[in-house]
């Protein structure tokens, strides 16, 4: 495009949006052409932040007219490169941030609507002024947005008992590829008119439409909880630990958070007011927490678990998080390991799962691999692995050079996917496939998947407006 269409086109947009609603001068847009890992450098005809869905609409379809291509950002907290545009300075992003309303809470339904530009943690602050409970958490949860949790079907540190973002979707108002309005806001617990669409477009990562708003369960506000840092040896026995709190806490078990010493050890390195746990250092530690909407004795509930455990040799030594602000440290030293990684030093993450029995054997032959094969990298191994999700980041080591260690991260992803697909798992659990793992679907996704993905893509956006180059 010259300089001259691009011009006009520019005020074209500014026609239909308004003129502080489009964004062109580099300094006000480089924020917006950079994904987080900084993996990727894009840039932009233009970022756009449209004040309401009916402009969405609007939008999209002068995109469809024009064969524009649209990526849509929310908090821009991905992993996977999704909302950043391609470098051809075509793409227009959209950003979400304006439509940022609670729009309804219906405290007696369980339910609330919010549009997409939402902050996660603004939704969870709206549920608890109505006396609810909203359970999709994150360390993002402060800058990332509702849309793009929705978009990528995030996981977090509740899904065990509460599911990933599609199960925590009630209904979904969304602008389609050809500028329709599908108004889809329904808060009803049971519906089966036909294709779940709600469903088709949590997880489809702006290639199938924009979200403007959802309906959300809510659950009871959590009336009671137990939090403890628990020592241990091995992940297997985490495994053991697992099943035991399930048998004696059930539903209540929310979260179970596997950490290595050397995540606790980057954690106190690069995060200020962070504390070692326990007395001692110990080979791995399992985060977990029981919660309760209902009042309840559940520390007493997971200290006789712990004792049981520890008969049982499962338990090297625990922490019971004794007053909200050991909690809140415990979770510090949780959710700031992506940050310690970060200030270590490059890495070559893997969001991975596989059956939650499998953690255990997984972990062995993949760190044994790694050892054998990465002499200038270090394992951190972390997270969800109550939901059998691995963040299998390698950072490269102290002595190691940048150029060298990434050189080889085609190399180590591949052996380290081939044994997630010999284990039956996923090559990406919880952060999507964006622009960054593309080609990795293409070898891991069944021929007969990929085909349907495509009809469905071609069906829906045959103009390929949709977030151009990612997820297909
Ligand atoms: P963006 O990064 O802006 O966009 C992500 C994708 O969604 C892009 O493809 C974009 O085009 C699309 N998109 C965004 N908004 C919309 C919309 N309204 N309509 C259509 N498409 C849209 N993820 C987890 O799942 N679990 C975790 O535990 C977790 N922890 C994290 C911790 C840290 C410290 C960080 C930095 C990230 C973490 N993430 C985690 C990754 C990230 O926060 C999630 O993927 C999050 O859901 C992205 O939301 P976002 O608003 O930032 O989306
Ligand atoms: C987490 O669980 O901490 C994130 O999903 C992983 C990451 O930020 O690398
Ligand atoms: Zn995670």
């Amino acid at each position: 495009m010259n300089e001259q269409s691009a011009q006009s086109r520019i005020a074209q947009l500014r026609s239909i949006l308004g003129e502080d609603s489009v964004l062109t001068r580099p300094e006000d847009t480089a924020a917006f052409e950079v994904d987080q890992r900084r993996l990727y450098h894009g840039h932009a005809l233009a970022v756009v932040s449209p004040r309401q869905v009916e402009e969405v609409a609007a939008l999209v379809a002068w995109c469809v007219q024009h064969r524009i291509g649209l990526v849509t950002q929310g908090g821009n907290t991905g992993y996977c490169g999704g909302a950043t545009p391609d470098e051809s300075g075509l793409q227009l992003v959209l950003l979400m941030r304006r439509l940022n309303r609670v729009r309804s809470i219906d405290a007696a339904n369980f339910s609330m609507t919010v549009e997409a530009g939402c902050v996660l943690a603004n939704v969870q602050r709206a549920a608890d002024m109505a006396d609810r409970f909203f359970p999709l958490s994150l360390g993002a949860e402060g800058s990332c947005q509702i849309g793009g949790n929705l978009a990528t079907n995030a996981g977090g540190v509740n899904v065990l008992r509460y599911g990933m973002a599609r199960d925590l979707v009630l209904g979904l108002e969304a602008v389609l590829p050809d500028g329709s309005i599908w108004r889809g806001l329904k808060s009803l617990r049971k519906d089966n008119t036909g294709y779940d669409l709600k469903s088709l477009l949590i997880g489809s990562e702006g290639t199938l439409g924009v979200i403007t708003a959802a309906t959300l369960k809510l659950w009871p506000k959590i009336r009671s909880g137990a939090t403890a840092m628990v020592a241990i040896s091995t992940p297997a026995d985490a495994l053991a630990l697992l099943g035991l709190l399930r048998e004696h806490s059930g539903e209540r078990l929310s979260s179970f958070e596997l950490l290595p010493r050397v995540a606790i050890d980057l954690t106190l390195r690069y995060v200020s007011a962070t504390h070692d746990p326990l007395g001692q250092s110990y080979p791995w530690y399992v985060l977990c927490e029981l919660t309760s909407g209902t009042t309840e004795n559940l520390n007493e509930q997971l200290q006789q678990t712990l004792a049981l455990a520890m008969e049982r040799s499962l338990v090297l030594d625990a922490a019971l998080a004794t007053s909200e602000r050991v909690r809140l440290d415990f979770w510090r030293l949780r959710e700031s390991v992506p940050e310690a990684q970060r200030h270590e030093g490059v890495s070559i993450k893997h969001d991975i799962s596989v059956p939650v029995a499998s953690v255990p054997d997984f972990i062995a032959e993949a760190s044994l691999w790694v050892r054998q094969h990465v002499a200038d990298g270090f394992l951190v191994c972390y997270g969800h692995a109550g939901d059998g999700n691995l963040h299998f980041n390698i950072n490269r080591a102290t002595d190691g050079e940048n150029q060298a260690f990434l050189a080889r991260e085609p190399v180590i992803k591949r052996a380290i996917h081939d044994l997630v697909a010999r284990y039956h798992g996923s090559i990406s659990a919880e952060h999507g496939i964006g622009r960054l793992k593309r080609e990795e679907l293409q070898r891991y996704a069944s021929p007969v998947q990929l085909a349907c993905m495509r009809a469905i893509k071609h069906a829906l956006d045959p103009h390929g407006i949709m977030n151009p180059g990612k997820v297909l």
